[in-house]
């Protein structure tokens, strides 16, 4: 199971990186303006990090401009993905930039008609947004398996990244599926290394090891 980290923080792109957890990136608008930066600044620290892929997002709203966009982005480096999101437009966009050999992560997927479109435009990558569905009562993780079942009945070659990913749970639940990649923010990277009794387990042993006679 690939992990991509699900931010545009450098110092936990990082820190992720020093554990050997992060296969890749994925960032978006949001992820990029909570870091305070200029678009160009975040990118090019990321990029420098990261040899894996890494999503970057366009904002155009309009074919043209998401193709012209996509080819700049694509440009950059040769790990860059374009994030697209899943509208009629958007997926005209896939089906060009993938035509011209550019990976595509088609994001903001929330059903499983909307992935298969995904993959027949070209796309390398879906984004299922599983956390926004569940807080909307929806199980996000159905649509999860429903995609993966539709990619493998006709052996596209899309890879599923389960995104908007909120606690360790989605993360087994996306690995039980057998999940392309998911991506996660930082935080679920920690939490899912943390257990009580392994803190609990960690303090006994230093301290009966202060127990032992020292020569
Ligand atoms: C995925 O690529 C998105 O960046 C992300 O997972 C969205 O998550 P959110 O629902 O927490 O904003």
């Amino acid at each position: 199971m690939k992990f991509f980290l699900d931010t545009g923080n450098i110092d936990e792109i990082r820190e992720g990186i020093g554990m050997g957890m992060v296969d890749g990136v994925t960032t978006n608008p949001s992820l990029i303006a909570r870091e305070k930066k200029d678009f160009e600044s975040v990118v090019k620290e990321v990029l420098a990090l990261v040899d894996g892929p890494v999503s970057l997002e366009v904002v155009s709203e309009d074919v043209d401009g998401m193709v012209e966009e996509g080819r700049k982005l694509a440009a950059r480096a040769d790990n860059v993905v374009v994030k697209v999101p899943m509208t009629m437009e958007g997926l005209k966009a896939t089906k060009i930039l993938a035509d011209e050999g550019i990976a595509v992560n088609q994001t903001l997927i929330f059903s499983p008609l909307q992935a298969l479109l995904a993959a027949k435009a070209g796309a390398a990558y879906v984004s299922p947004f599983i956390g926004r569905l569940d807080d909307v009562s929806h199980d996000g993780m159905e649509l999860v398996e429903q995609i993966l079942t539709i990619i493998e009945n006709y052996a596209y070659e899309c890879e599923v990244i389960v995104a908007s990913v909120r606690h360790p749970l989605h993360v087994l639940d996306a690995a039980m599926l057998g999940a392309d990649v998911i991506t996660m923010p930082f935080k679920v990277l920690q939490q899912m290394a943390r257990h009580p009794l392994t803190d609990v387990g960690v303090q006994r042993f230093l301290d009966d090891w202060k127990k032992v006679p020292k020569k």
